[in-house]
């Protein structure tokens, strides 16, 4: 657990969610943390957690589509901490359910630019930082994307979603692949419905738009997890941390699936 002690960690939409968990269990286990995120306010409170639990984390307001931001980001951490180690790609968006037929070009381009851009573009300026810190770590550098069950299976409308987060596995492997030799370690989490902000949202606006239609939502996720319940935000923050550990050391170019059983059927 105290295998990412001294490690610099910079996690994209970790102001809350599974970044914002993933956030505070790396600072527990003694990594200092750069925080980005387009959400202050909440960013603040998980800083605060972190640092009343004793933890060492930066907050840096930064949009994942935006290549100039990346730069400026992985440049605040390696001036604040001294270098990078562990990436989060984390930030993402979910897609609109609309029917395939009525979904929009621009709606289409703004997720991908979030989920598939911001991801690109993260590894992209994480890289040159990371061969500089990798000789460190038994486990070398490490970077970590969250992707989905949703990269591994369809999902009726949802095929901007899908194609982004199986995108994401894909552009892992190819990476990890280039990555090997500089010691870089890429993998990819694929959480099943997970109790955050981002689902509680989506059964909200469901219900907003027909009374009932969000909880049936959540009904119907729970009985396709063979656990019986949906998963919490730790359940992928301690994927987050074994990865970005160096107990991971011999573990690049795959999937961590968590997810109650949901894809096994
Ligand atoms: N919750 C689930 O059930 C679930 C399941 C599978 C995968 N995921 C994935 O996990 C990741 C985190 O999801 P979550 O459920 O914690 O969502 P969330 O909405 O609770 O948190 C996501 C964070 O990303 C930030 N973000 C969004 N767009 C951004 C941008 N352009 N630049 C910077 N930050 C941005 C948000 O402000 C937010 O703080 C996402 O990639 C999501 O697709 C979630």
């Amino acid at each position: 657990m105290n295998r990412v002690d001294g490690k610099v960690a910079l996690i994209s939409g970790g102001a809350r969610g599974l970044g914002g968990m993933s956030a505070r269990k790396l600072a527990e286990a003694g990594a200092k943390v750069v925080i980005t995120d387009l959400r202050e306010d909440e960013a603040a409170v998980t800083l605060a957690a972190i640092k009343s639990a004793g933890g060492d984390a930066k907050f840096f307001k930064h949009d994942v589509a935006d290549e100039a931001q990346w730069a400026a980001a992985v440049k605040f951490t390696t001036d604040t901490y001294g270098g990078l180690d562990v990436l989060l790609n984390n930030a993402g968006i979910g897609g609109s359910s609309r029917p395939l037929e009525e979904l929009s070009l621009d709606g289409w381009r703004h997720l991908m630019s979030i989920n598939l851009d911001g991801v690109f573009l993260g590894m992209k300026h994480a890289i040159p930082a990371m061969k500089a810190r990798a000789h460190l770590w038994p486990g070398g550098c490490s970077i970590i994307s969250i992707s989905s069950i949703m990269g591994l299976v369809g999902g009726a409308r949802q095929i901007a979603y899908c194609a982004s987060k199986g995108g994401v596995r894909l552009m892992t492997k190819a990476a990890a692949l280039e990555l090997a030799p500089a010691k870089i370690r890429v993998n990819s989490i694929h959480p099943g419905f997970i109790n955050t902000p981002l689902l509680r949202s989506g059964a909200e606006a469901m219900n907003n738009s027909a009374p009932g239609r969000g909880q049936r939502f959540l009904d119907d996720a729970v009985s396709r997890h063979p656990l019986g319940h949906l998963g919490e935000e730790q359940d992928i923050a301690h994927a987050v941390r074994f990865l970005a550990s160096d107990d991971s050391a011999f573990i690049t170019g795959t999937e961590i699936v968590v997810d109650g059983g949901y894809t096994a059927q």
